[in-house]
């Protein structure tokens, strides 16, 4: 199984599924129930039955609070007994369910099934950490409802719960806002995109671009809410603003027409720190964030270039106004605005670790990227911290320094193995145990630079996102043990049609 379960043993004797499955279930747990009955109707054609107290079935699932929060336990027997905390914790028993039985369950082509056999065994399973995250970058290029659907089954199978949706950036602008339609019809396209590497210099004429409107983003957090992942939505300002200064210039510290940058790389075009940019700001933020009801915003933060603030006669105005002696303190005016006023709507914020170098306030959540240290700074700061260091957890790195990888963001040393994801510690070495508690768990990244098909997503997240899985669930160990489970569970990532890349390409040539 993969995440690897925290305890489990096998017993003797086997159990033999057929169709239909009767299940007895907790009313409230109905809709997974729906969701693993869809599944298995298109893998296997297989039908599902919801039965009553009382009647005969082959699952009898109950609701157990010592499980704990998204925590279940499976004896297969002469049935299967499922107990579980909570609804994400019945639909991971039956995730698990899916996971001891063939490959082929797993498969979005129906074919013929006409038994399951178990072995008997007894599980026991709970998460240590509370996000499990992925993040997607749609700004640099566009991933349509579809493959962002896709996207989500593939981080329930690996019961990974949190999708970061990075929805603006130089080269894009990706959620369409009704008051400033701009962002979409301008920002949303760019004439090309860098040919190759960014170094080579070459650029196509291609025209790419894309955005979800908010019947888009309400199908998706669906599709999400039904399988236990949250969607967390980022605008990133003041900086990556190139595109929305596409289309409104009059927020840029110089007015000039610019447009949807066709580089890859930190343009130095930010936003400036008028009063009404901050005004355009936190009214953007919040469309945003509404459109996301119950997520967490990130309000982005990272790489915001100064160059232009210093330049500026209005921004060193405000910066006298305000007894700033560094440029860079600005930013912190972005950070503390859009913080407060979502804290005020009652949404929780995450930022990138660069507003650590300006006003904070208490309450945000650090997303540590730059290294595990900048997550260490962050809790010891009181802050809690969602770890996502680079050097572990940037799936656009190179998979490895053989000659037979794609163009990725950097060339060596910018290698990200799949058994370095594994080595990863979600605590980071050096933090004092008495600050453990601020660790909320991790996130690998998906930036998109270099991905510009579902194949090539495939490819950069599997199997790395695999081993990431079980480091934060809580249940990574040696690798040598994981290496066959991974192998075996390629079976359900064929089944599922992920092109993942081969464990050792050399080897496998
Ligand atoms: C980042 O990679 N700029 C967060």
């Amino acid at each position: 199984m993969l995440p690897r379960p925290r305890g489990g043993e096998g017993r003797e004797g086997t159990l033999t599924l057929r169709s239909p499955l009767r299940v007895r279930c907790d009313d409230a747990w109905r809709e997974d129930l729906e969701v693993f009955a869809t599944d298995l109707a298109g893998a296997v054609g297989w039908t599902v039955r919801r039965v009553d107290d009382g009647e005969d079935c082959d699952i009898d699932a109950r609701r157990d609070g010592g499980c704990g929060s998204e925590g279940y336990r499976v004896r297969v027997g002469e049935r299967i007994d499922i107990a579980a905390g909570d609804a994400a914790g019945f639909s991971y028993a039956l995730t698990a369910l899916r996971q001891l039985g063939p490959a082929q369950l797993w498969s979005r082509t129906p074919s013929e099934l006409a038994t399951w056999t178990l072995d008997a065994l007894d599980l026991v399973d709970a998460p240590s950490f509370a996000w499990r995250g992925v993040h997607l970058d749609v700004a640099r290029h566009f991933f349509d409802v579809a493959a962002v659907r896709r996207l989500i089954d593939l981080l329930a199978a690996h019961r990974l719960n949190h999708l970061h949706l990075h929805l603006n950036d130089d080269q894009g602008w990706r959620v369409e806002v009704p008051a400033w339609p701009g962002l979409t019809t301008v920002g949303a396209w760019r004439s090309g995109s860098p040919v190759g590497h960014e170094h080579d210099d070459v650029r196509d004429d291609v025209a790419h671009g894309g955005f979800y409107n908010a019947a888009d983003v309400a199908e998706l957090v669906e599709h999400a809410r039904r399988r236990h992942v949250r969607l967390i939505p980022e605008i990133d300002l003041p900086g990556h603003a190139q595109s929305l200064l596409a289309a409104y210039p009059q927020f840029g510290n110089t007015g000039a027409p610019l447009e949807v940058w066709t580089h890859w790389g930190i343009s130095h075009h930010v936003l400036n720190v008028e009063a009404a940019t901050l005004e355009f700001a936190d009214e953007v933020v919040r469309y945003v964030a509404g459109l996301f009801p119950d997520s967490p915003v990130h309000i982005g933060g990272d790489e915001c270039p100064s160059v232009q603030w210093e330049r500026s006669a209005a921004a060193r105005d405000v910066m006298d106004q305000r007894g700033f002696d560094d440029p860079r303190q600005l930013q912190g005016l972005f950070t503390e605005r859009l913080t407060r006023s979502l804290l005020a709507e009652g949404r929780a914020v995450l930022a990138w670790d660069e507003v650590l170098d300006a006003e904070v306030i208490p309450g945000t959540t650090i997303c540590a990227w730059r290294s595990a240290r900048k997550g260490v700074e962050a809790a010891e700061r009181g802050f809690d911290v969602i770890m996502a260091p680079m050097q572990h957890l940037y799936f656009d790195w190179l998979s490895s320094d053989g000659p037979e990888e794609p163009v990725a963001v950097a060339p060596w040393p910018y290698v990200t193995t799949w058994e370095k994801v594994y080595g990863v510690a979600v605590i980071p070495e050096g933090l004092h145990p008495a600050h453990h508690h601020h660790v909320r768990g991790a996130q690998a990244q998906l930036w998109t630079e270099y991905i510009d098909s579902v194949a090539r997503l495939d490819y950069m997240a599997f199997p790395r996102l695999c081993a990431f899985s079980e480091v934060v669930w809580g249940t990574g160990g040696d690798v040598e043990e994981f290496r066959p489970r991974l192998e075996h569970h390629l079976r359900r990532l064929d089944a599922m049609g992920v092109a993942y890349r081969a464990l050792d390409p050399a080897r496998d040539r």
